[in-house]
């Protein structure tokens, strides 16, 4: 029986996200299926089904995306199952933003945003997986955290707090999932040369890890052996934390 491997990854409108599902796209593996999320997805979310690959317009913070998301998986799962193959799973969670000043400019707007993207919406996204998990052979999920999500900086209470959330939800995650077998990656990255940073010129991209480079990375982690269970990833450009 063919097994399939579904590949989901969230923020694929530019960054690392965009960068991950190029290199999925190069991938020659015919029995992989990739799906792209994000706002600047290329098909409308209500058209989403798990015979079309490509990618689709997801904006995590509208009230009715992800519910929508929920119920096409969901119902597309229902026929796969009927045909009896066998699945596996590999959802990368790329999406987020980063709001970086002074906690005396930090509005009530930007830090509500701000944690409903980076925090609040990988919880619902999780949870739109969590029901349907155990129809999965093998279950992976990547969430990309931050060095800010183990250390502290200045203009940075904000983005800190949040990554410092993402850590603790893979590690609750990993936990409420164990019994089904499936893997949740925290990986922990140092600076990657894309737009997150385009309001902070006093860090030169140069100095930084490429998205290219980045995308590769991630991209291995879809060839880890079955028994390998990986809790933390921690990646630096050449000059260690910027
Ligand atoms: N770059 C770094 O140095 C670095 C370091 C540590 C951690 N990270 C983390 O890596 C992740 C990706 O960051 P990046 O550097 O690639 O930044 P980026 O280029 O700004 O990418 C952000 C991604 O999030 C998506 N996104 C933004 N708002 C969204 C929404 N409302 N709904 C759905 N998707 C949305 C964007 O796509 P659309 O605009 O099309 O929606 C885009 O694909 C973030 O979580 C970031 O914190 C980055």
């Amino acid at each position: 029986m063919t097994k399939k491997t579904f590949v989901f990854i969230f923020g694929i409108g530019s960054g690392i996200g965009e960068g991950l599902y190029k290199r999925f796209q190069k991938e020659t593996d015919p029995n992989h299926f990739v799906f792209g999320f994000s706002r600047k997805g290329r098909k409308d979310l209500t058209s989403f089904s798990l015979d079309s690959p490509g990618t689709y317009q997801l904006d995590a913070k509208e009230d009715l995306s992800i519910p929508t998301f929920t119920e096409k998986l969901h119902l597309g799962l229902e026929t796969e199952t009927k045909e009896k193959g066998s699945f596996s799973l590999l959802v990368y969670f790329a999406l987020g933003d980063g709001v970086f000043g002074p906690l005396t400019e930090l509005s009530d707007v930007d830090l509500q945003s701000h944690l409903d993207l980076n925090v609040v919406s990988l919880i619902k996204l999780s949870r739109s997986f969590a029901k349907v998990l155990p129809i999965f052979e093998n279950s992976t999920f990547v969430f990309l955290g931050s060095t800010a999500g183990k250390l502290g900086f200045p203009e940075s209470v904000a983005y800190c707090a949040s990554k410092h959330a993402v850590l603790g939800i893979c590690r609750a995650l990993r936990e409420e999932w164990k019994p089904l077998g499936t893997k949740v990656i925290h990986v922990s990255l140092g600076a990657v040369a894309t737009e997150i940073w385009d309001t902070r010129p006093a860090f030169d991209k140069k100095d930084m890890v490429s998205v290219a480079d980045i995308s590769e990375y991630l991209w291995c982690i879809s060839r880890l052996p079955k028994s390998i269970f990986v809790d933390d990833l921690s990646i630096t450009p050449k000059k260690g934390i910027l």
